[in-house]
């Protein structure tokens, strides 16, 4: 029996009806540009992430982009970030002219090691952007503590929803940094039918100046204080969201259950690594991804089982070849090279049922002769 990666008819079976007739509401009121569902899907977010604001925008990669024009970064600046990431958080860097400068991951979270990070500040690091990696916040406190100078940006497209106890406190993604960015890209865990993006902030300033950006850099209509983009969330967007909103929690419980039983099912198995949750976080699982001897070897085993699974992500972006020109090489950030050797993510999303899951671990555990 085949197993998807990810399956999102199986919850479009449970929530379709929902959200299309939120759709259909939009459709009747003809208002498809910002408008209530925007508003309203902000405000929601903004409790969920216990931040005092939230601007939606056109994607992911977009929130990061407007996030960094909203701190001032200008060309010749230099942003510290990971590169064992989704290519985006890169990408965003570099078309506001910034430079990506990389610092290497914690093998265990697959998180920016904050020392790295403190590390690779220079006079001209204008912010951080950790990535909360496969559904875990980054150590955000740890990287505030190591570099208390400089404004953080979350990128939290893979973690809405996820918590980390900071202190005594439970602190939401997005919720501790300047700014936090959310994706709603199909697959995330609250994922539109098409793309999304949010930032999160407690900051009045840099939420007006989002507000800005988004809609060509001026509030008024036809009149500009600066260049901005077009970068709205759509508001059939935002009203699918919204109906699939009250859902997001179960859902992620869902795939932490999926996690504990794959966790269960491969704790004795030596030539294969759980993820590693840090103590201090609730993960969301956006993906269960293991470390595994042979990796390429157990692809393939997988794929002619039909058994979905992916490799997030196979070269460090460092090394990729539209980053050259930064200069580094083969060697840099040797942790995020293993990663990029040994991961690969497997089916965790909530509809899985326990034979499904039973399938996958009889696949990897048939592949290591460990049955
Ligand atoms: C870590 C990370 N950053 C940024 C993005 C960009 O989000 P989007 O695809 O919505 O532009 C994604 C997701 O695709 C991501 O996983």
């Amino acid at each position: 029996m085949a197993v998807a990666l990810l399956d999102l008819r199986a919850q479009h079976a449970s929530v379709g009806d929902d959200t299309v007739a939120a759709m259909m509401r939009v459709v009747d009121d003809q208002t498809f540009i910002l408008g209530e569902p925007v508003e309203k899907f902000e405000e929601a977010v903004a409790a969920l992430s216990n931040t005092r604001f939230a601007i939606g925008c056109a994607n992911g990669t977009d929130a990061l982009l407007l996030s960094l024009r909203a701190l001032g970064v200008q060309p010749g600046d230099e942003i510290v970030t990971t590169p064992f990431t989704f290519f985006a958080t890169a990408g965003a860097i570099h078309n506001v002219g910034a430079r990506p400068v990389f610092a290497d991951i914690d093998p265990d979270t697959f998180n920016i090691s904050p020392q790295a990070a403190a590390a690779a500040v220079t006079q001209r690091t204008k912010a951080v952007i950790p990535v909360d990696l496969f559904g875990q916040l980054a150590a955000i406190d740890a990287i505030a503590a190591a570099i208390p100078d400089l404004p953080i940006i979350e990128d939290a497209a893979q973690s809405i929803g996820a918590t980390r106890m900071i202190g005594d406190r439970v602190i939401h993604a997005g919720e501790a940094a300047a700014m936090g960015t959310f994706s709603f890209f199909p697959s995330k865990n609250l994922g539109g039918f098409g793309d999304g993006g949010m930032i999160v902030t407690q900051d009045a300033a840099l939420a007006q100046r989002l507000r800005r950006l988004r809609v060509h850099g001026g509030l008024k209509t036809y009149f500009h204080e600066e260049v901005g983009y077009n970068s709205r969330l759509d508001a059939l967007q935002a009203a699918v969201l919204l109906a699939k909103l009250p859902n997001l929690e179960q859902w992620s419980a869902a795939r932490r259950r999926n996690a504990e039983y794959y966790d269960r099912a491969f704790a004795r198995m030596s030539d294969v690594r759980t993820p590693v949750i840090d103590p201090a976080n609730v993960s969301i699982y956006n993906q269960y991804t293991l470390r595994v001897e042979r990796r390429d070897a157990l692809q393939a085993h997988l794929r002619s089982k039909d058994i979905g699974n992916s490799i997030y992500y196979p070269l460090p972006l460092h090394l990729q070849p539209c980053f050259a020109y930064l200069g580094y090489s083969e060697g840099a950030f040797p942790e995020s090279e293993r990663a990029a050797n040994e991961v690969i993510s497997l089916p965790v999303y909530p509809e899985l049922e326990p034979s499904q899951l039973d399938e996958v671990i009889d696949a990897v555990r048939g592949f290591y002769g460990n049955r």
